[in-house]
């Protein structure tokens, strides 16, 4: 069966994105935006929020903090009701774990595991009440084989795949369909620092047999596929999109 352009026509939806400023979520904002969809953008940088809402036209933005309960809910009632979360702001801790300061350790489990469970609480029972509604999460190739120097940051994100698994097992008889995205190395600010010299940039390569790190609209090609009924049987999984990613 041929996939119609009206498959990806997200015209009427109202798609909520975290960490919609920057890198991979003002990516999904705009493909989004392109495919019809109205965006409400989320981010606690409200300046590059603002940036990017005037490439957006029409859109909402919430400036929040993900890793506060109360500014959570606040954004979560600003939203009202959004038809399709792409659930995507997240932080990365890289370094030794001995030199982890401890107080890291509870921002970045509180942002790229607390946060966004709390966001699908609150959004979800939203959906819930509706009978339909689309969660994608935001995991990470880490997810699978866990990374050196990211023991924490990946564990968050293993966190994200058991939750997109366990709450579309619960949700999706409900008429909730919950996914995720597990991005492999992709050129955004995240990762600025890792990949800011010629040598850094060819070790970040060496075990990528597609050769090259991956560009934010291809992850948000794959979130706006997975929200799209092109691939309405997917439910529960994380898709990996790698370029092959291989742990040498
Ligand atoms: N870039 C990669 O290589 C890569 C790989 C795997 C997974 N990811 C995941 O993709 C997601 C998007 O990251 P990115 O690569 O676009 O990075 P990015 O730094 O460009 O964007 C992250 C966005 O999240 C926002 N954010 C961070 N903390 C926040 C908080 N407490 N409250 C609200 N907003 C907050 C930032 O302001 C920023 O706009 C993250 O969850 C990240 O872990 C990225």
């Amino acid at each position: 069966m041929k996939i119609q352009e009206s498959d990806l026509d997200l015209k009427g939806k109202r798609v909520l994105i975290t960490g919609a400023a920057s890198g991979i979520g003002a990516s999904m904002a705009k493909t989004f935006f392109d495919h019809n969809a109205a965006p409400i953008l989320a981010d606690r940088d409200s300046v590059k929020l603002e940036r990017i809402a005037t490439e957006v036209t029409g859109s909402q933005t919430i400036v929040f903090d993900q890793s506060e309960k109360a500014s959570i809910e606040n954004m979560c009632a600003e939203a009202q009701n959004p038809d399709i979360l792409l659930n995507n702001a997240g932080v990365l801790w890289a370094g030794p774990f001995d030199e982890m300061p401890s107080d890291e350790i509870t921002k970045i489990v509180n942002v790229n595991l607390i946060g966004p469970m709390q966001i699908a609480h609150n959004i979800g029972k939203q959906m819930l009440k509706r009978g339909s509604g689309i969660i994608v999460n935001t995991s990470s190739q880490l997810a699978f084989h866990g990374a050196a120097e990211r023991a924490v940051y990946a564990s968050t994100k293993a966190g994200i795949a058991q939750f997109t698994k366990s709450l579309a097992a619960e949700w999706a008889p409900k008429g909730v369909r919950v996914v995720a995205i597990a991005p492999g190395r992709t050129l955004t600010n995240i990762n600025a620092g890792l990949l800011n010299s010629e040598e850094k940039r060819r070790t970040a390569l060496k075990d990528i047999p597609a050769g090259r790190l991956a560009e934010a609209h291809e992850m948000a090609r794959l979130a706006l596929l997975l929200s799209s009924d092109v691939l309405s049987y997917i439910v529960g999984e994380t898709i990996i999109s790698d370029g092959g990613y291989v742990l040498l």
